[in-house]
């Protein structure tokens, strides 16, 4: 048989070495940028697999226009961009890159709330700037880290590996979850599980770590950041549309919370009037699962996807399990 592939950015080749193996056609997006809505249409005509990033929209109507296409690789852990209830009625396989960016991503986190508390950025700038003129006593105060509470929105793979990096600063750690009481936090931490509420008041940090979807959307907006201590910070590095974007500039601008840490946006690659000039924020460009050993990692993960369900074989990391039953 012939199988035919798209993938809509160039990833480490690794990942593509292994479909063309098994593939007749695999072709990559020769733009270093996402393709259009449209472009998108056209380039998936035909195809029996594409594999997507977080920045492509994979809706009903794709996915109608292609009788072919079995499966949806995506490119991510997060797979809101994708329509997966169109995609099971009409039994395309949708698969995500779990675990293997968890750390990557963990650490991330940690570098944005280090970035923000002991104001890097900002000190980067006078530096580099030629406005460093000699130590000061009072220059860039930050916050200390060390026995300090850590707050967990979204404590799975993500959420629980970011927290786990708490033990070095012996914090003290809340967390909430949609899903069972995370027993590794709660035995190796003595993490306790809270409501959102009494994590917001009680947090000095606090990390997001939840999927979005219809209930987490503006999870954190104006009521849930005046909850917060005015000297807390919170880092994203989830999805931007769990935090009212808005409502964080004024947050940021009243200097009603401390700071806060941003991987992620709500319109991606855009962002709110007014975040980009304030200081009390550090900004980064969605770059949580951004190493070397992730991405190639990440590009044989969706490559596996595809080869096993061109083989009618299950995909080991498919999100709409209840496709396979056709297998
Ligand atoms: C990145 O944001 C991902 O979901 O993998
Ligand atoms: C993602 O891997 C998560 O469960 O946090």
């Amino acid at each position: 048989m012939t199988f035919s592939v798209f993938i809509t950015r160039k990833i480490p080749e690794e990942g593509i070495d292994i479909l063309k193996n098994t593939c007749q056609k695999v072709e990559v997006n020769p733009h270093d940028r996402p393709p259009t809505y449209d472009e998108l249409l056209k380039e998936v005509k035909g195809r029996d697999a594409i594999i997507t990033m977080l920045s492509d929209r994979i809706d009903a109507r794709l996915m109608q226009e292609v009788a072919n296409l079995k499966i949806v690789a995506n490119y991510a852990v997060g797979y809101d961009n994708i329509d997966v209830k169109a995609a099971t009625a009409r039994g395309i396989v949708v698969t995500n890159t779990p675990g293997v960016l968890t750390d990557s991503t963990a650490d991330m986190a940690w570098a944005l709330l280090f970035s923000v508390t002991r104001r890097i950025v900002e000190g980067d700038k006078i530096t580099r700037a030629g406005k460093f003129t000699g130590w000061a006593p009072m220059m860039l105060l930050g916050g200390d880290l060390v026995g300090k509470t850590l707050g967990i929105i979204g404590a799975g793979r993500i959420g629980t590996a970011m927290a786990m990096r708490s033990r070095g600063w012996c914090m003290k750690v809340l967390y909430t979850t949609q899903s069972r009481r995370n027993t590794v936090l709660e035995e190796m931490l003595g993490a306790k599980r809270v409501d959102l509420e009494v994590l917001l008041k009680e947090s000095d940090f606090i990390s997001l770590h939840t999927p979005l979807s219809e209930k987490t959307k503006h999870l954190v907006g104006v009521r849930e950041l005046a909850l917060m201590k005015r000297t807390a910070y919170l880092i994203n590095t989830g999805r931007g549309a769990v935090i009212d974007e808005a409502a964080l500039v004024n947050a940021l601008r009243n200097k009603q919370i401390a700071g806060a840490g941003l991987d992620v946006y709500e319109d991606e690659p855009k962002l709110k009037p007014g975040l980009a000039g304030l200081d009390n924020v550090v900004l980064a460009p969605h770059l949580g699962s951004a190493t070397v050993e992730t991405r190639t990692k990440m590009s044989l993960m969706a490559a596996e996807n595809i080869i096993a369900v061109l083989n009618k074989q299950k995909p080991p990391n498919c999100v709409n399990p209840e496709v396979l039953i056709r297998f």
